[in-house]
């Protein structure tokens, strides 16, 4: 039977400086892929566009290279602290946990809460649900993320952030100080069969924030959808939500843009306030788009016919855009 919509799917895995040479770049490609043809399938095999967003979500989360469930970074008080979202276009429900510790998947979380009165849930009200929902006790740490904590407290927390995903050669303290700027989340857009657009977003944060910071990926400005489009977004919170940038896209796309002008007029308002981050998109055509300020944006995305990439972008290239 013919499908009344041409599923597409886009994912990132973060944003930030360069990984560790071409066999970062290898291991993040394979990584992304799988996420990309298993839950395109379940997009061909006629998932909602929700399903398939929160099993990308959860598969990414479980995924300890990347900054959000199983190998988040740590807070400055050595803590793990995730947030997730998760908005529907077509009902345009926004549903969110803040700060929430020892799940595997907080975007479950999320999706619980898309038909719950109250949507966005912080720390203990979080803690409270998983309760309620019986969502068993988990430690989402890795060596890796303890290592590089470990590290940054013995130099005293002079970076400001962890790096975007986790590579082993970070132990190695000349390559954490020249790794320093780079940071992670994950996102997903999925367009389906019945041309439903949802967005999704988890992080472990910036790493080695304040206790209580507050990250953009349980917010608007970092996930947002409508019926028209749908964006979600990776890179500094702070700056994500200065430019509130999935919902600038998103309702510029609704009023009319062309969602690869409004990438274009976004990322140009945000080069030139000197942000840091990237985001992916789709729209209700089919479009498909990402953009970044940052060096490298870790995307992958199925456009019906193939598989492809923003791992390794030539210099300049800014935004992009692959038109239904
Ligand atoms: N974009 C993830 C964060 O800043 O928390």
């Amino acid at each position: 039977m013919k499908l009344q919509v041409l599923p597409k799917l886009i994912i990132h895995g973060g944003a930030g400086s360069s990984l560790h040479g071409k066999g970062g770049v290898e291991v993040v490609r394979r990584s992304l892929y799988k996420v990309i043809e298993e839950v395109y399938s379940l997009l061909l095999s006629r998932a909602s566009a929700k399903e398939a967003v929160v099993r990308a979500c959860q598969m990414l989360e479980d995924d300890p290279r990347f900054n959000a469930g199983t190998g988040s970074v740590l807070q400055s008080d050595g803590q793990i602290r995730m947030s997730a979202s998760l908005m529907d276009g077509t009902t345009q429900s926004f549903s969110g946990v803040i700060n929430v510790s020892r799940v595997k998947n907080p975007i479950d979380l999320a999706k619980a809460l898309q038909t719950s009165p109250d949507r966005v849930l912080s720390d203990y009200g979080a803690a409270e649900l998983a309760r309620e929902l019986q969502i068993p006790s988990y430690n989402a740490l890795t060596d890796l993320r303890l290592q590089e904590w470990i590290q940054e407290r013995q130099q005293n927390f002079k970076h400001t952030m962890a790096s975007v995903v986790a590579e082993p050669e970070l132990a190695e303290p000349e390559l954490v100080e020249t790794s320093n700027a780079r940071r992670g989340t994950i996102g997903v857009v999925a367009l389906d069969t019945q041309g439903r657009l949802v967005a999704g977003t988890s992080t472990g944060g910036k790493g080695f924030e304040r206790i209580g910071r507050v990250s953009d990926s349980a917010m608007p400005a970092g996930n947002y959808a409508t019926i028209h489009a749908a964006v979600s977004c990776t890179g500094i919170g702070e700056d994500i939500i200065d430019e509130c940038l999935a919902a600038k896209i998103v309702v510029r796309v609704t009023d009319g843009m062309s969602l690869k002008d409004a990438m274009k007029r976004s990322f140009a308002e945000a080069h030139q306030n000197k942000r840091d981050f990237g985001a992916i998109a789709l729209d209700a055509s089919g479009a498909i788009a990402w953009g970044k300020t940052s060096q490298v944006l870790l995307a992958a995305f199925h456009d019906g016919e193939k598989i492809g990439d923003t791992l390794e972008l030539p210099v300049g290239t800014e935004v992009g855009c692959i038109d239904n």
